[in-house]
């Protein structure tokens, strides 16, 4: 639905010099806020991958808040992705670089073999994180179903790092 997708990116906040300056940060909160938004949004983000995954796995932190919605929405389940040393066994470990400092990431092999995973985070910025995300769940042995952000930032060319993403927003 065109009307529901522009309302729901007409919720996302642009703040300019956060949390640095010359940063233009995209605050999801307010879409967050409201029932329909999210509901919109997160079934827009798994709309391509129906039928084709078994499991959700959202990037630490704001890929948090829309794995566990798409999972619930579309009845899979559902895999975090943590920054390094939050897990207490982890199975495998990815570093990267970020637009602003690096980052480690982590993941436990909880999920049976071969599940088909769709990997989602909110933002595609320099693709770095969902390159990770990728690598993480290829050392785990699990399957890429898709790669799937709110919003893709497309001056930063993400998808030269990460490949093919599904975006429902672009900026
Ligand atoms: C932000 C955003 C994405 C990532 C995108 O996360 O949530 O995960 O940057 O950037 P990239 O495409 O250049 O890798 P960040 O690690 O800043 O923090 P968070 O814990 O708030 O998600
Ligand atoms: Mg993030």
């Amino acid at each position: 639905n065109p009307d529901a997708l522009a309302r729901a990116e007409s919720l996302i906040a642009t703040i300019p010099d956060f949390p640095e300056p010359g940063i233009l940060f995209r605050d999801i909160s307010p879409l967050l806020a409201d029932p329909a938004a999210l509901r919109t949004i997160a079934m827009a983000m798994a709309e391509p991958f129906v039928g084709s995954f078994d499991v959700v796995a959202g990037v630490e932190a704001r890929g948090f808040l829309l794995a566990g919605a798409i999972a619930i929405a579309s009845g899979t389940g559902l895999a975090p992705i943590r920054k390094a040393g939050k897990l207490p066994r982890p199975a495998g470990s990815v570093s990267y670089d970020l637009e602003y400092g690096s980052a480690t990431i982590e993941m436990t092999d909880d999920l049976s073999s071969g599940a088909r995973v769709l990997l989602v985070d909110d933002v595609l910025a320099t693709g770095g994180t969902l390159r990770a995300g990728q690598q993480l769940l290829e050392q785990l042995g699990f399957s890429l179903a898709g790669t799937s952000v709110l919003m893709e930032l497309t001056a930063l060319e993400g998808r030269s790092v990460c490949g093919p993403v599904h975006s429902v927003f672009t900026v």
